[in-house]
């Protein structure tokens, strides 16, 4: 590590609702993570994160709530502030988008960027909704999935199969405020022209970034394979930072260009706030001793490694110089989604398990999707704090420090004569420094928590080797070794989790009374605690969390998955509109349909089969059995004893489920799917012909 200054951004969120634990995996655990190692390695670091308040999810939101999306971002903005304190989020900076410094420096770089020719015009046809006047983002045009054909689709995603999509390609678009169908029309815009950064991107990224991770240096390629084309950076809209130029008026800039050069407003604000310790804000942006990390999720990979770069290189500004992005965590085998409500919120967390924060971490940690998506369970929350938080750092370090209360009054005890197997302890212990390290460097924070475990592991394994509770029963001088050097680990546990679990490290070194000047430097040193140093108040660091606990969250997610099963029907329903009328025919193909009336005698479901009923009908010729696939729909199939029904009588016998079925009964396919037998509007007699 040759550097010496390193800036550190996380993606700035919407502020459009609470932070999930989709946000602490992917971006704010990891980058934290990340800035309080090297600070405790005693790097200049600068942690910088924001809100990020324009764009057009913040406006949804207001809509919805019905209040004005100042509200919102104002509601939101303290809240996701909030909740980032509360999990030890360590950032230097937390500010907003909608700040006069930001604002100003955005449109400043807006305008560099126009005077400098750095932009092409454009006039082109976009959707708009002509009964508002207003035209529409991609975000608020909805419609049927040109893939799965699923109702209600995004114009850039289908969230029921995933499918990336443009406004283009939905089927019937649609405001999805106004639910009006959508017309287009021409309006002016800039654009960034990535084409000409192409070659540049190419060589940057792919010859001199193959040390990226592999999910984004791939999805770089894949971009770069595609060929770049311009993107507009403007957009008309009501809600964001006014286009600074002549002839813009009515139009902001597009969210993704305001919301990264947020990273450096935010460096700004803050240097004006602190410059004896931050200094000039150019240095954290132009110096080339300063290198800059971008924490974010895959959904911003493009953004990050290809548009912002770009905008940054136009100006001159340095260039990120790792971008490790996760994939995304699930919930319970499902997409963590906002609108859905399916996510566990930080704030209703903290709600449920108070003071509980580094457990979360931690197992977000030991989950995180570094590598491919990750799914959070309840179970393996649970599992993870007891059997390993509990179990194995817990308890070694509540064994440790109540047997030197117990033996020693709380002092350290004496190291004697070590063993072979004291020494062969140690030896390992003092690897872990440079075994951690590597894996931090190399942003794999998943595997470097499992290792600092494994510490923990050596430690209880050592204790429960050694039994110094016995040990005392005969041989004070040799529980004294045993003990000493179990602090000693201690301490070292004490110094290793601090990147990863802030609270207790910090609890754990009051119990050690470790001073503030022990650091990461002091990582894998066994005489971190002199002898005769009084220890102080011991407490459990973890306690165990019961099943009662883990079900009430369960029960709750099985709540909102069936409001969202009804929410889902009833969008479905208010979009319904009837399939067009098929191709033109005759009279004479209908005639040779025999359609006729019958009594239903006997409805059952047949065995084995979710899909069919079985009707006995009495059809006015001997009866004749037929087989529906109608079983969804009803029930309670008894519903149509009694009932009279329209059945297809001339078409060949069909074998299903072991069973003859002599024809075919018609039922409406209702808007929501439901199938419903068609009955004539006063009884006719059984065998009547309908035509
Ligand atoms: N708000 C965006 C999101 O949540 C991230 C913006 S990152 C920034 O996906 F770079 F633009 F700030
Ligand atoms: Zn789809």
């Amino acid at each position: 590590m040759a550097f010496n200054r390193t800036l550190i951004t996380a993606a700035l969120p919407y502020a459009n609702g609470p932070v999930h634990i989709g946000h602490l995996a992917g971006v704010y655990i990891p980058a934290d993570i990340y800035a309080r190692y090297l600070r405790l390695k005693g790097k200049e670091v600068m942690f910088v994160c924001g809100s990020d308040e324009h764009g057009v999810p913040v406006t949804i939101r207001a809509r919805k709530e019905g209040i004005t999306t100042q509200q919102v971002v104002d509601r939101y903005h303290e809240l996701i502030k909030r909740s980032f304190a509360e999990f030890g989020v360590s950032f230097d900076i937390y500010s907003r988008t909608t700040s006069p410094t930001h604002h100003q420096f955005a449109a400043d770089y807006f305008r560099k960027m126009y005077e400098d020719g750095q932009f092409v015009e454009e006039t082109s046809e976009q959707f708009y909704d002509p009964e508002t006047g207003h035209f529409l983002t991609d975000r608020n045009i909805r419609g049927e999935c040109p893939r799965c054909h699923s109702l209600g689709a995004y114009g850039d995603q289908c969230e029921k199969c995933g499918a990336t999509l443009s406004p283009d390609e939905l089927i019937n678009p649609y405001n999805a405020e106004t639910g009006n169908p959508l017309a287009k029309k021409a309006t002016k815009h800039w654009y960034l022209p990535l084409d000409q950064y192409q070659a540049w991107l190419e060589d940057w990224i792919l010859n001199n970034h193959k040390e990226w991770r592999p999910n984004v240096y791939g999805q770089c390629k894949s971009w770069l394979d595609g060929g770049l084309k311009p993107r507009a950076v403007t957009r008309d809209l009501d809600w964001g930072i006014p286009v600074p130029v002549e002839g813009a008026e009515g139009k902001v800039l597009y969210v993704w260009f305001d919301a990264p050069i947020g990273y450096i407003s935010n460096t700004i604000e803050l240097c004006r706030q602190q410059p004896e310790k931050y200094g000039d804000w150019q240095k954290w942006w132009k110096d080339k001793d300063t290198r800059m990390i971008h924490f974010i999720g895959k959904d911003n990979i493009v953004f990050h490694c290809i548009v912002f770069p770009a905008m940054l290189k136009a100006q001159g500004y340095n260039l990120p110089d790792n971008v490790p992005s996760n994939e995304f965590l699930n919930l319970e085998g499902d997409k963590i989604s906002t609108s859905r409500n399916w996510a566990v919120w930080l704030n209703e967390y903290l709600d449920d398990f108070p003071g509980k924060q580094d457990v979360l971490r931690y197992v977000l940690t030991a989950n995180a999707p570094e590598t491919k998506d990750n799914d959070f369970t309840w179970a393996d929350f649970q599992a993870r704090n007891n059997n390993e938080l509990v179990a194995i750092y817990g308890n070694f370090i509540n064994r440790a420090l109540v047997l030197t209360g117990k033996y020693f009054e709380g002092r350290v005890p004496a190291c004697g004569e070590m063993t072979d197997y004291d020494k062969e302890v140690i030896a390992q212990i003092t690897s872990y420094k440079s075994q951690i390290e590597s894996l931090l460097d190399a942003f794999r924070f998943r595997d470097a928590q499992k290792e600092a475990m494994n510490l923990a592991r050596i430690g209880n394994k050592y204790l429960a080797d050694t039994e110094p509770w016995k040990l005392a029963k005969t041989d004070m001088n040799r529980t004294s070794t045993v003990l000493h050097i179990a602090l000693q680990i201690a301490a070292n546990l004490a110094i290793a989790f601090e990147p990863f679990l802030p609270f207790s490290s910090e609890k754990l070194k009051n119990m050690l009374q470790l001073g503030a000047t022990i650091g990461w430097n002091e990582l894998g040193r066994m005489d971190i605690l002199p002898e005769g140093q009084q220890l102080g108040e011991v407490s459990l660091l973890f306690e165990k969390i019961e099943d009662s606990a883990i079900k009430h969250q369960l029960d709750r997610l099985e709540r909102i998955k069936t409001e969202n099963e009804a929410a889902a029907k009833a969008e479905a329903l208010k979009n319904w509109r009837p399939e067009p009328v098929k191709e033109p025919t005759t009279i004479d193909d209908f005639d040779k349909m025999d359609i006729r009336v019958a009594t239903v005698l006997e409805c059952t479901n047949v065995k084995k089969s979710d899909r069919l009923l079985q009707f006995k009908l009495d059809d006015g010729m001997g009866g004749r059995t037929i087989l529906s696939g109608i079983a969804q729909s009803y029930p309670d199939p008894s519903v149509l004893i009694g009932k009279q029904v329209l059945f297809i009588a001339n078409f060949p016998p069909r074998k299903m489920m072991g069973i003859e079925s002599q024809g075919m009964i018609l039922s409406a396919v209702d808007a929501d799917g439901r199938l419903i037998v068609v009955t004539p509007s006063s009884p006719a007699h059984p065998g009547a012909a309908v035509g």
